[in-house]
């Protein structure tokens, strides 16, 4: 284990299972958290990226395994002396107090003198562009200014590490736009580790220095949005993010895979000879040809105009649907060819992730 530890790593965890009721909302899970940067835990709903951050906060225990913070367990650390803050999905301030109150609160219960409050607090403010607006009433405040007043809270404290639980699912999708730009340009100014939870793959790939996708509660893949968009370990990494056309295959040998009843150059190495796989290809990585010019025939079924490109499905002679983006139009019942570069097959092994089976 301690040929992947890495050197600034500020948050371990070490195969770390949470149990409810005997069933494992998180199974076995290991993964490092480096100094200032931007972090995701991404993956639909109900698959454990909650339970994550409760874990890291103290607010709940695990069942098994470590987490360690700098290096020392704090599996017994209570959540009051840990270097966090969290920034909840519904804010959780305090609807009684003023703006300056709600962030004040956690120097307040550290019993700090009025002034240096004051310098605290204004300071805080100032980051979120929130300068002036301290005796005003949540009430008063929009949405984003109420996201605003809750990351100033926990920024005031000035933790180590700000974990912010779906942020930014209340907002309206231009709102949502701006704070996305405005937590990312937060989060550099601090210099701190933020571990930010979405279930919006376009606004982790968006946002992160470092992506984790949960399923089920396990980790599929880490890796940078480019390793996960570029290079999905398996079908459900590259379902979630972004569209794509997975189809089943083999491998005849290196460099050669079989799918939609054809052999095809590709890119990929070191599977078994005859590997039952599944490949991936980007419908942006498809270009629409004449029928003879193109690696494919397949026949138009619908499309749709998405502005910048038309969204083209279509079928070939087996009955394996594709997805093209084209920014040339086809017609509905058309038969065209699709090219595509062996640099675009992408193969999977089957089952495969990042957890567990490929330490790094
Ligand atoms: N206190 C609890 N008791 C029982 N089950 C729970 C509890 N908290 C969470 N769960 C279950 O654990 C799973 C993961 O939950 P959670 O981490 O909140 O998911 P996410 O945040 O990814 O939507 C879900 O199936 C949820 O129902
Ligand atoms: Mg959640």
């Amino acid at each position: 284990m301690e040929g992947w530890k890495l050197k600034d790593a500020i948050i371990r965890f070490e195969r770390v299972t949470k149990l409810y009721d005997g069933v494992a909302v998180l199974d076995d899970v290991s993964f490092e958290i480096e100094r200032g940067k931007f972090y995701t835990l991404l993956g639909p709903s109900g698959c454990g990226k909650t339970t994550i951050l409760r874990l890291i906060a103290g607010f709940i225990e695990p069942s098994h395994g470590t987490i360690y913070f700098h290096d020392q367990s704090i599996n017994q650390v209570p959540a009051n002396k840990r270097q966090v803050n969290t920034v909840f999905q519904d804010y959780a301030l305090f609807p009684h107090l003023d703006v300056f109150e709600n962030v004040a609160f956690g120097l307040r219960i550290k019993k700090m003198k009025q002034a240096e409050i004051d310098k605290k607090v204004k300071e805080a403010l100032r980051f979120v562009n929130l300068e002036g607006y301290e005796n005003r009433r949540i009430q008063e405040m929009s949405g984003g200014q109420r996201q605003r007043v809750a990351i100033a809270r926990a920024i005031v404290n000035e933790p180590e590490v700000l974990l912010l639980d779906e942020p930014l699912s209340a907002l309206d999708l231009k709102l949502r736009t701006e704070m996305q730009y405005e937590l990312r340009e937060l989060q550099r100014r601090l210099g701190i580790t933020f571990i930010f939870v979405t279930h919006d793959q376009e606004e982790a790939l968006a946002m992160s220095d470092q992506i984790f996708v949960l399923n089920k509660g396990k980790i599929q893949q880490s890796g940078t949005p480019k390793d996960i968009y570029d290079e999905p370990v398996n079908r459900f990494v590259a379902d979630f993010i972004g569209e794509s056309n997975i189809l089943p295959g083999r491998m005849i040998q290196d460099f050669l895979v079989e799918f939609a009843g054809k052999q095809f150059e590709c890119v990929d190495s070191g599977f078994l000879p005859n590997e039952h796989v599944e490949i991936v290809i980007r419908p942006e990585d498809l270009e629409m040809t004449a029928p003879e010019r193109g690696k494919l025939r397949v026949r138009v079924d619908s499309l749709l105009f998405r502005g910048v490109h038309y969204e083209i499905c279509a079928y070939d002679e087996n009955g394996n649907e594709w997805l093209v983006h084209s920014t040339k139009k086809a017609e509905v019942g058309e038969e065209i060819g699709l090219y595509f570069e062996p640099e675009a097959i992408h193969v999977m092994h089957i089952g495969e992730t990042d957890d567990g089976r490929h330490e790094k």
